[in-house]
């Protein structure tokens, strides 16, 4: 309830509940009693449904009323104890979201000095041992493979964090930093000042440098332009810059795809890629564990 900005939807809210509340109190007060008396043959009601069919006015079974007293009863004790009424917060002072952090914090009170301990050692030293790797993993299963894949392999556009190839590096401490501070991957969008033709000039140069299929004179004006507009970002040699995580074109691992198509597609409209910030989600201590898992995992141990 505190989610309302106003006051207007708890007072609706409350009086939507005590209306409810009244009406069937209102209903099992006057039907007491009602319908035909002990002893007495009950009769018809006048009315008919459906051509034939008609009823008794039999009163209502006394289970059924004695249990919706109970359903009555045991709501306004619900209303009187947890929150519910509106904003009013209940005498047991519960709330999900209270429970939620007592339990949290139980959880942190009995895993943060594990943590510490990793926390405390550096990162080649935790990615070599057996029980951070356990717990590095279940942390990645929890918060990174919806994007990353439960195998780490990535997907398009998610790079694979089992490989040798990094956008932005695949030092323990590079690694760290990239999942503490997020990173955002931009490559601009050179449709307009390419045009079509110069797109598919490029795009087939960029397929020539890892050695696929292309047209060679295409990919000689590319080039040229490429010379002219994707150096500064890709290298002299194409091999990339880890700074601003622009990919190694050289090799043969692809963010988006190795396809013609694709190529030309990330080359006309740019591309705008993030790996969100976990620094102040997972805090330190989590982040170093899923580092060195992350490292351990894509450098294995010499
Ligand atoms: C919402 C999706 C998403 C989630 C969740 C996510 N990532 Fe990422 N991650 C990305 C994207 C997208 C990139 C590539 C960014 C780019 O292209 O510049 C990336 C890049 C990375 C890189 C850099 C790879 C390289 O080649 O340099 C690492 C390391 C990484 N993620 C680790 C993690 C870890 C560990 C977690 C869990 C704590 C995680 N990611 C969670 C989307 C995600
Ligand atoms: C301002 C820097 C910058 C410039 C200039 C630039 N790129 Fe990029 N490029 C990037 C970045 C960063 C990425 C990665 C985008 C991401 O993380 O999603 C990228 C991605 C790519 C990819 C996708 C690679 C893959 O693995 O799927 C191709 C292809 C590419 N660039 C080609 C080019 C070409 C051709 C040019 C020149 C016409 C160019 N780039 C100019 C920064 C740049």
């Amino acid at each position: 309830m505190a989610d309302f900005v106003s006051s207007f939807w708890n007072g609706y809210v409350m009086v939507l509940v005590a209306l409810s509340l009244a009406f069937c109190l209102l209903i099992l007060v006057t039907n007491m009693g009602k319908g035909a008396k002990k002893g007495a043959k009950p009769e018809l009601h006048g009315h008919v449904w459906d051509e034939t069919l008609t009823e008794y006015n039999n009163p209502l079974p006394q289970w059924w009323m004695y249990l919706f007293w109970i359903t009555v009863i045991f709501s306004i004790v619900y209303l009187v104890v947890y929150p519910g009424f509106g904003n009013v917060k209940g005498v047991s002072g519960w709330s999900s979201a209270g429970q939620y952090e007592a339990e949290m914090a139980k959880a942190d009170e009995k895993y943060s000095p594990i943590f510490k301990k990793y926390a405390a050692m550096e990162l080649n030293a935790v990615a070599a041992d057996p029980e951070a790797k356990a717990m590095g993993q279940r942390l990645f299963l929890t918060y990174c493979a919806q994007c990353h894949g439960a195998d780490m392999r990535g997907a398009k556009g998610f790079p694979n964090l089992t490989d040798s190839d990094w956008l932005y590096g695949g030092e323990a401490e590079t690694i760290k930093a990239t999942i503490l501070g997020g990173r955002q991957g931009v490559m601009p969008s050179f449709g307009p000042a390419l045009g079509g033709d110069g797109v598919e000039d490029v795009a087939n140069y960029v397929r020539s440098l890892s050695g696929l299929a292309h047209d060679s004179l295409r990919a000689q004006r590319g080039k040229e332009t490429f010379e002219q507009n994707c150096v500064a970002c890709h290298g002299a040699d194409a091999t990339g810059m880890t700074a601003i995580g622009a990919p190694n074109l050289t090799d043969k691992v692809w963010l988006y795809g190795s396809s013609k198509e694709t190529i030309m597609e990330t080359i006309n409209g740019g591309r705008n890629n993030k790996m969100p910030s976990f620094e102040a989600f997972l805090g330190n201590d989590k982040v170093h564990l899923l580092a060195a898992y992350v490292y351990g995992v894509s450098t294995p141990a010499k």
